[in-house]
This record gives C-alpha cells, sequence and structure tokens, in this order.
C-alpha cells in the first residue's frame, strides 16, 4: 500500500512521459493485440481509471475510434494528457477518485487500468466498481507496459547495495495481476492473458539519472541516506568496472494484457 502523497503522481509529471515511454513497435502490437480480440464499435466509450498522461490510453483510443473518459486524481498528468488530445476525438478528463467513482453501471464498453492497482489502499473495491460500470458484453483490460530498467546493471549494483540495508524490491505487478485473475475468474469472467515482448535502446547514462533522481514510486520510499550511500556506491562500482556511461544498451521492454470479459459469445 503507498501513502496518497506517492499515488498522487503530481510529483512525477514533468518526467512521466519521457521515463516511462514503451517503444513505438511495442505500443502498435499492443493496440493490434486489443483490436483483434474485442469487439468494439466507433463510438463505444472506453473508461481509463488512473489515466496519468494519456500515454497508453490516448494511442489506443485513437486507433479504436472510441469515446475516451479519463479519471485521475492528480491534476497535472491531467494537463499533461490533456496537451496530447485530438480536439476531433471525444475526450472527456476528470479529476476523481477510483474508489470513488462519479459514474452510474452499465455504460462503458471497455475499462482500462494501467499501472494503478498496486498504488491503491483496495485494488479489489476499483474491480468491483468496474463490474458493475461495465455494459453487459463489455470488457475490462488491465495493462502493464513497461521498460524493464530494473534488469539492467546500474539498477542491479543500486539494488544489491540497498538491500545491505535490508532494502527488498518486489515486483508489484505480476502479483496484482495474478490476483485480480483469480478474483473476478472466481466470480465467473473469463480471461485472456497475453505477453508481447519489446526492446529499446537506451544510453546507460540515462539509466542512471533514473537512479539518481528517483523517477519510479518505489524508489520514493527509500530513506535519503540509503539512497546516496547505493548511489555512491554505484558511480564507484561503474568506474571500478570500466563501464562508459555514454555507451547504448537494449533494454527488454514487455507489454502485458489481461483482458475480462463476463459472457463471452458462443458461434450459435
Ligand atoms: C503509474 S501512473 C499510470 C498512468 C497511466 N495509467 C499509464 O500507465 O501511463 C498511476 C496514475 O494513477 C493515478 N492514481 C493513483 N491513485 C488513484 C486513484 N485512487 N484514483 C485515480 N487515479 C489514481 C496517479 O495519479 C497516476 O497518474
Amino acid at each position: 500500500m503507498m501513502d496518497s502523497s506517492n499515488a498522487c503522481f503530481d510529483w512525477a509529471s514533468h518526467f512521466y512521459d519521457y521515463t516511462r515511454a514503451i517503444p513505438d513497435e511495442l505500443m502498435n502490437q499492443t493496440i493490434v493485440a486489443l483490436r483483434e480480440r474485442i469487439e468494439i464499435c466507433p463510438g463505444d466509450k472506453l473508461l481509463d481509471i488512473g489515466i496519468g498522461t494519456g500515454r497508453l490510453a490516448i494511442p489506443i483510443s485513437e486507433k479504436l475510434n472510441v469515446d475516451l473518459i479519463g479519471i485521475d486524481i492528480s491534476e497535472k498528468m491531467l494537463q499533461k494528457c490533456r496537451k496530447k488530445v485530438n480536439p476531433l476525438k471525444n475526450v472527456c478528463l476528470i479529476v476523481a477518485d477510483g474508489l470513488a467513482l462519479p459514474f452510474t453501471n452499465n455504460q462503458f464498453n471497455l475499462v482500462f487500468t494501467s499501472h494503478v492497482l498496486h498504488l491503491l489502499s483496495d485494488p479489489f473495491q476499483i474491480i468491483r466498481n468496474i463490474t458493475h460500470l461495465l455494459t453487459k458484453n463489455g470488457y475490462y483490460a488491465n495493462l502493464d507496459a513497461y521498460v524493464n530498467y530494473h534488469k539492467t546493471i546500474p539498477f542491479k549494483i543500486y539494488y544489491n547495495k540497498l538491500s545491505e540495508s535490508g532494502y527488498r524490491h518486489i515486483v508489484r505487478g505480476n502479483l496484482i495481476r495474478q490476483e485480480i485473475t483469480i478474483f473476478l475468474s472466481k466470480r465467473g469472467w473469463f480471461y485472456h492473458k497475453l505477453k508481447i515482448n519489446g526492446q529499446k535502446e537506451m544510453i546507460l547514462n540515462d539509466i542512471v539519472k533514473f537512479i539518481r533522481d528517483r523517477v519510479f514510486s518505489h524508489q520514493r520510499a527509500i530513506t535519503e541516506d540509503f539512497h546516496q550511500q547505493s548511489l555512491k556506491f554505484l558511480y564507484q562500482e561503474l568506474e571500478t568496472r570500466s563501464i562508459d556511461l555514454s555507451e547504448k544498451v537494449i533494454v527488454p521492454a514487455t507489454s502485458h494484457i489481461t483482458l475480462f470479459q463476463r459472457h463471452v459469445k458462443t458461434s450459435n
């Protein structure tokens, strides 16, 4: 569970898109995968809970040709999102809490959550709400699309040093995906899981700057002392290993789609 100051992403709005951008090819494959599996009509409604800067929802809603309603508790993230909206599209962005959604039941054909459930005190409350908000044949998709910086040498060195102080880096995404799948399948929902792999070319020094600037929310839970000690160790280690920070590295990127539907149409 995060405290509310971390959950509201005002603190990240100015660097969020730069640090979280996934490669275009992975984005395109994600959209194609959704389009192949979702029966949706132009003008249908997509709700994204915790839309942030619209990193995923804006391109996806445009390609699926659906109306987009995005909510977020961060006004600053929504400001970034507004700048990306095509004025010819139906998009409505609202500051609201996913745990107290201002909508009536049965009105969305598609609901998205992406990298938001782990920030909530009770993720299942949102899942329960979603089941009411969806139309009879509506879909719920949890999307996790990220570049796996944690697999790079600088992050490994940094976390190894932190682990000496008792810190353990826990990847919550996998757990949450499993938990919501169990929760909804027990209630009779059908699901389809899909993993798409990609990669992103990065300059090593940019990854080190991400660590230095604590751009990931879990890093904010690390005390300043431990962060500085681990950062110092990281710089020393990079020098000892003669690692050239101007070097380009290929970082794995992944898109996980978990698509849920209450009713699956049978062929006859
Ligand atoms: C990690 S960002 C993900 C943004 C976007 N979904 C994406 O994948 O790029 C999490 C977003 O959820 C928002 N958020 C956190 N708690 C929320 C809540 N209770 N209701 C609505 N939005 C919330 C944050 O402000 C932030 O913009």
